[in-house]
């Protein structure tokens, strides 16, 4: 297993180009299986999520090809799916492979998917999935781990007025692409309203589909007869760009940010502002931060977007750890997305974590020492923390960010912080 070795205490400064966003790419790629004509796409983060989605698609028969290894553009053919099926030993490396079950739904009007189970930050069902697509006429039954789902008779999904009760962004996009080739009108209420939601939308349109109330949480969605192929950009990953924010602030640093859509990171901005840090926008793609006089505490509740993202929690706690005061913390997407906090605590932080809220005391000097990343944002916040450690920061278990941050000891070495990869072996 890799590691990473970070000497902390390091200010960084220069430029980060930012990579397209993982949670955009996932779904595009699921919606190349919707048509059997090409689906080009560009801007493709090269991490390791997109990697087991290729492989998915791929185990699909669809014919997915590249240019270069790893790649950012990408042709996905499916002229016919012989294999409606998300295997186990895909599944559980990445919970998003349940983006398929809609689009194999609405093609093929039968798929088997394994059930992604838990995860570190805690149970993450798909019941909201399953029973919006029974809404949709599909027959499903779940046994020996997978969700084997059938459309109803004719093959076609019907279309249907579906009531999320809870907003899921993965759920939102699933339901989008069945309905898509569905039979007849089906209206989403209390969708999720995620910039990568919205770019699905766009790039469904362009296949010709129809949908209308992109931004807002009602979607309507007329289904049509067949969707074709269509060539498409993914939008910049917001939460790396907010990453690399936090990181400019908590070195006290000059960072300048580009290829980021700083419209998507209303709520990061605000916040870092909060905390004494101010945000100037370049232009229209470009953010630069710079070091705060003094880091002060603020609080903070993650919500669905566009209030604060949950996968930006962990990068804030590190950086509250060094801000003068007290910041509480409330995490209402997830139940059990603190176990950064307790890694931190073993770097000398003063954090109290009850239930979904958590204190932190800062500033404290945090001292270097061995932790494990637990999941994707986890370990972000993480290297983060190491970034201002004193001494020598190990963690362990990196491939948790190598899911999802494209090239990150590359892009932090190239802005001046002391970290490196080691390699390992075993898994
Ligand atoms: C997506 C993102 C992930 C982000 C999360 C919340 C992708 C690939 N992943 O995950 O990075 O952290 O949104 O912004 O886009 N829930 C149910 N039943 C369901 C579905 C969800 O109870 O059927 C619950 C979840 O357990 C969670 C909440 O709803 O508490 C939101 O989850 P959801 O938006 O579905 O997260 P994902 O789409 O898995």
């Amino acid at each position: 297993m890799d590691k990473f070795l970070i000497k902390g205490g390091k200010t960084l400064r220069g430029t980060v180009a930012i990579s397209g966003a993982k949670n955009s790419a996932l779904p595009v790629m699921a919606a190349a299986l919707l048509t059997a004509e090409p689906v080009t796409l560009h801007n493709i983060p090269k991490v390791r999520d997109l990697i087991t989605m290729s492989k998915l698609l791929a185990f699909m028969d669809a014919k997915v090809s590249v240019t270069e290894v790893p790649a950012s553009d990408y042709v996905i053919e499916a002229p016919s799916l012989n294999h409606a099926e998300a295997p186990y030993e895909l599944v559980k490396t990445m919970r998003a492979s349940i983006l398929t079950l809609g689009p194999l739904m609405a093609r093929v009007g039968v798929a088997r998917v394994s059930l992604p189970g838990g995860c570190a930050i805690g149970a993450r069902p798909v019941d909201l999935h399953l029973k919006a697509l029974e809404q949709m006429g599909a027959e499903i039954i779940t046994s020996h781990g997978y969700i084997e789902a059938r459309a109803p008779k004719g093959g076609r999904l019907k279309g249907a007025h579906i009531v999320f009760e809870k907003i899921t962004v993965t759920g939102t996009e699933n339901i989008l692409m069945a309905a898509a080739l569905a039979e007849g009108e089906t209206v989403l209420e209390h969708a999720a309203r995620e910039p990568e939601v919205t770019d699905l939308i766009v790039m469904l349109r362009k296949m010709g589909a129809q949908i209308s109330g992109d931004g807002s949480s009602t979607l309507r969605i007329r289904g049509v007869q067949r969707l074709g192929g269509t060539e498409h950009t993914v939008i910049p990953d917001r939460i790396e760009a907010g990453t690399f924010l936090v990181a400019g602030a908590i070195t006290g640093g000059d960072l300048t940010i580009t290829h980021c859509e700083p419209e998507h990171l209303g709520a990061v901005i605000a916040k870092l502002g909060q905390a004494g840090v101010p945000i100037e926008t370049v232009n229209k793609t470009t953010l630069r931060v710079r070091g705060a006089k003094k880091l002060v505490g603020s609080d903070m509740t993650t919500e669905e977007y566009p209030g604060f993202a949950t996968d930006m929690q962990a990068q804030f706690m590190a950086l509250a750890t060094q801000a003068e005061g007290t910041s509480a913390i409330t995490e209402k997407i997830f139940e059990n997305r603190y176990l950064h906090a307790s890694e931190m605590m073993r770097m000398g932080a003063n954090i109290s974590v009850e239930g979904r809220r958590a204190v932190v005391h800062g500033p404290t000097q945090l001292s270097g020492t061995t932790v494990q990343a637990s999941d994707l944002r986890a370990s972000a916040g993480l290297v983060l923390a190491g970034l201002v450690a004193g001494g020598e920061t190990t963690i362990e278990r990196v491939y948790h960010i190598d899911r999802g941050y494209e090239g990150i000891v590359e892009k932090l070495r190239g802005v001046g912080a002391d970290i490196e990869r080691v390699h390992g072996s075993g898994s």
